[in-house]
């Protein structure tokens, strides 16, 4: 036990050492055009037209509640649209939301952690934004109980967005074309730009954010050759022998509750997860439990970003996750699936996608 710590510690040494180097290299490079400093590209909004849902999505089965004091409109949402990729919301004008949610990833990243302002590395993976309408509570640990609650923390966070409540609102009421797109989504108050109105705009925008209709709710829906024969064989480990549709249950492919599947066993300071926000327990090392929608495109996996591939997570989950974890969910045992078995299930997991 203690000499595979002396290796682990040895690598992580060597990676802090690695990225000193590229550190310094970027540093040195920076310091000889210091007159034009290059800031990161933002993410294009490549998106479709924002549209407010007319109809339940198939694969659902409600619709998604806003909050009784933010209906939804159009105005709302192509204004937290706007917001969302605008790099005002930053103190240096270097990051929009969509730089850790882009467009072409699924509205998640392709880093394992986050990078916020100034290249710092925060400690958790970015997730999808998709279907976030239909969830009940927000981040890994669920700390936050609202979209419009959530909505203000990256801007604040100095690791994230860097900046302040006031100077964006400042920024905004400064802005040419902002004080009237505010004043178009928040009819009849007489001074539409603020915090609260910041955040109402952008969960506004991400409840247009929708993810249904893929090859496995038409199978449901009794479009049976939707699936691939290998995808069926998929969705039967799925729902059988895999167990998966405990946790991720529903239309949402999510049970919106927490549990520890041993991602993390074993590593140095491992993240809390739900026991920071509880102080319970039982609830350490738990986070929450994803919707698997547009999963193929959100590589890599779990809250800390540690496993790349869907093939990957699927081999994880046949181990039994981290067996030798005291905390495991009881849910997760080892599945010994074949290689067909495995493949099969990774088929579905991308007819999730489709
Ligand atoms: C520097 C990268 C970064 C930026 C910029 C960023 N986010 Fe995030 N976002 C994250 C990470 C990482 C998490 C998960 C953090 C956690 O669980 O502790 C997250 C979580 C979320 C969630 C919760 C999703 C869920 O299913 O629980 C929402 C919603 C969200 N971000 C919206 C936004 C909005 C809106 C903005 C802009 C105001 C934004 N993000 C800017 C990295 C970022
Ligand atoms: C005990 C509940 C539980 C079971 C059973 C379960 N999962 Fe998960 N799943 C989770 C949780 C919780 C996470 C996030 C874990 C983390 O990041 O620490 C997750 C993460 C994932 C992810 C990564 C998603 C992302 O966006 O990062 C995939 C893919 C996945 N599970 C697929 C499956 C499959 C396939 C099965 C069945 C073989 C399965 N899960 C069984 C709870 C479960």
């Amino acid at each position: 036990m203690d000499s595979r710590r002396t290796i682990w510690m040895r690598v992580v040494g060597g990676c802090v050492l690695g990225l000193a180097a590229v550190w310094c290299a970027v540093g040195g490079a920076q310091e000889r055009v210091s007159e034009s400093i290059q800031l990161p590209a933002l993410p294009a909004d490549t998106l479709p037209p924002t549209e407010l849902l007319t109809s339940i999505p198939l694969g659902f089965e409600r619709w998604p509640e806003p909050p009784a004091d933010n209906p939804l409109t159009l105005e709302k949402a192509l204004l937290g649209r706007r917001l969302f990729f605008d790099s005002i919301l930053s103190r240096d004008g270097s990051l929009s939301c969509a730089s850790c949610h882009l467009p072409d990833h699924g509205l998640a990243s392709p880093d394992p952690v986050a990078i916020g302002i100034g290249g710092q590395r925060g400690r958790r993976n970015s997730p999808s934004l998709y279907n976030v309408a239909w969830g009940k509570s927000f981040f890994w640990d669920g700390r936050s109980m609202s979209l419009e609650e959530q909505a203000l923390a990256p801007i604040v966070s100095p690791l994230e967005l860097g900046s302040d409540l006031p100077a964006v609102v400042g920024k905004l009421r400064r802005h040419a074309a902002y004080p009237q797109l505010f004043a178009e989504a928040f009819p009849g108050e007489p001074d539409p730009v603020t915090e609260a109105n910041l955040a109402k705009s952008l969960a506004s925008f991400e409840r247009t954010l929708v993810r249904a209709g893929a090859e496995v709710d038409r199978f449901h829906a009794a479009e049976y050759e939707a699936l691939s024969p290998e995808a069926r064989q998929g969705l039967w480990i799925f729902e059988s022998r895999g167990f998966c549709w405990q946790c991720h249950a529903g239309s949402n492919f999510s049970d919106e509750a927490f549990h520890n599947t041993g991602v993390g066993f074993g590593r140095d300071g491992r993240d809390l997860g739900r026991f920071e926000v509880t102080g319970d327990e039982r609830h350490r090392f738990q986070f929450k439990t994803p919707s698997l929608r547009g999963v193929a495109s959100t590589a890599p996996y779990m809250h800390d970003g540690s496993i790349r591939t869907l093939e990957e997570v699927v081999e994880f989950y046949s181990k039994g996750g981290a067996p030798s974890d005291p905390g495991l969910d009881p849910q997760l045992r080892p599945l010994h699936l074949s290689e067909v078995e495995k493949a099969n299930l990774v088929e579905y997991l991308k007819a999730l996608s489709k």
